[in-house]
């Protein structure tokens, strides 16, 4: 049996945080060893929030920098750009051609965005169907992803569906998702889910003073340092949970409850563990940081094999669409 094909997308719309890590990266480098792995920088969506060019280009390069620090290996998964595959778009446009306007307008990462306000663009309201046509060009299986995204997959099955139907071919596969479930939401400072929108991240690659100010500024109760405390309910304790084994944690939710232990000292174990846990891909960052023409090769590399696969799904539909090409 061939392997199957797991692909999934990251927006490069800011620094990647600790939620990002714990809810998705970490997932995803795991999976490069268990299928034809694809995953790429989403640069075309980050447009829709994103009117920066220096900043969306360095974004692209840090997010590069930051999956191949922490483990992605460019040898067993596929790592690109989603502008470097132009057949993307093309067939998002075929997609939209068959999208009754009713289903973007159920979707509820659009609907949240006009509710908080926000004047939307025409790309934001059609965002789900780019994101289906980044998932089907390249007859993608699985799609591991968070909870959220769950919408997004099941209008992606849609859309192939219809394409299907109104040509009468099997020119899209259906995929599956693969929620990722083995994390809960990480709290971020404020214990809001950490959200770039909520500016209450830990940086995945935050060192030094910076990290520790972070950290530092976690909200708690104002219980006093010898009163007993409950873990369960604080966000500092949440984090440990993250980092340490069964018996680390047992350790410190012991303390907690003893009395005489207070945040800040949770704080200091919290700072210790994220150190000691992103210690060595920080140094293999540094290094990556001196060589951005291979970070740069592998992003090349890696568009030269998606846009190949994307091309030979492409093909077929151009014919069945009766879409002329005299290139
Ligand atoms: P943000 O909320 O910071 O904008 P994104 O929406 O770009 O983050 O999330 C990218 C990926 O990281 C998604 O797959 C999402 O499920 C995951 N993710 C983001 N924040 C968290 C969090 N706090 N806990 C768990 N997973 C998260
Ligand atoms: N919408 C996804 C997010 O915000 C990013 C994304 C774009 C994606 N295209 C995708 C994820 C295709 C999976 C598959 O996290």
């Amino acid at each position: 049996m061939s392997k199957k094909t797991i692909l999934s997308g990251i927006q490069p719309s800011g620094k990647l945080h600790i939620g990002n890590y714990f809810g998705a990266m970490r997932q995803h480098i795991e999976m490069q060893d268990k299928g034809d792995a694809f995953y790429f920088i989403a640069n075309f969506h980050s447009l829709t929030s994103l009117n920066d060019g220096k900043q969306l280009y360095q974004n692209t390069i840090d997010v590069t920098l930051d999956y191949l620090a922490l483990g992605l290996d460019p040898e067993k998964a596929t790592f690109f750009a989603q502008s470097d595959v132009p057949q993307v778009t093309e067939l998002a446009w075929i997609l939209g051609t068959l999208c009754p306007v009713s289903l973007m307008e159920k979707g509820v990462s659009y609907k949240d965005k006009i509710a908080a306000g926000l004047n939307p663009n025409i790309g934001l309201f059609t965002y789900p169907i780019l994101q289906a046509a980044d998932i089907l060009i390249y007859h993608s299986d699985v799609v591991p992803v968070g909870e959220d995204q769950k919408q997004n997959i099941e209008i992606a099955r849609d859309l192939a569906g219809k394409l299907n139907r109104a040509y009468d071919s099997e020119l899209l596969k259906i995929p599956e998702d693969h929620i990722l479930k083995s994390v809960a939401v990480v709290p971020g400072t404020d214990g809001r889910k950490m959200s770039k929108s909520y500016k209450n991240t830990i940086p995945l690659f935050a060192e030094g003073k910076q990290l520790k100010k972070v950290v530092m500024s976690i909200e708690t109760d104002s219980k006093g340092l010898e009163e007993p405390k409950d873990p369960d309910t604080d966000n500092v304790f949440a984090l440990i949970k993250l980092f340490g084994d069964k018996a680390k944690q047992d350790e410190i939710a012991e303390k907690y409850r003893a009395g005489g232990f207070g945040y800040g000292h949770a704080k200091l174990e919290l700072l210790e563990m994220i150190e000691s846990y992103f210690g060595n891909a920080h140094e293999k960052r540094k290094e990556l940081e001196k060589d951005l023409d291979y970070v740069k090769d592998v992003l090349r590399e890696g568009g030269n094999k998606a846009r190949e696969r994307a091309e030979s799904v492409m093909e077929p539909i151009r014919e069945a669409c009766g879409i002329i090409r005299s290139f």
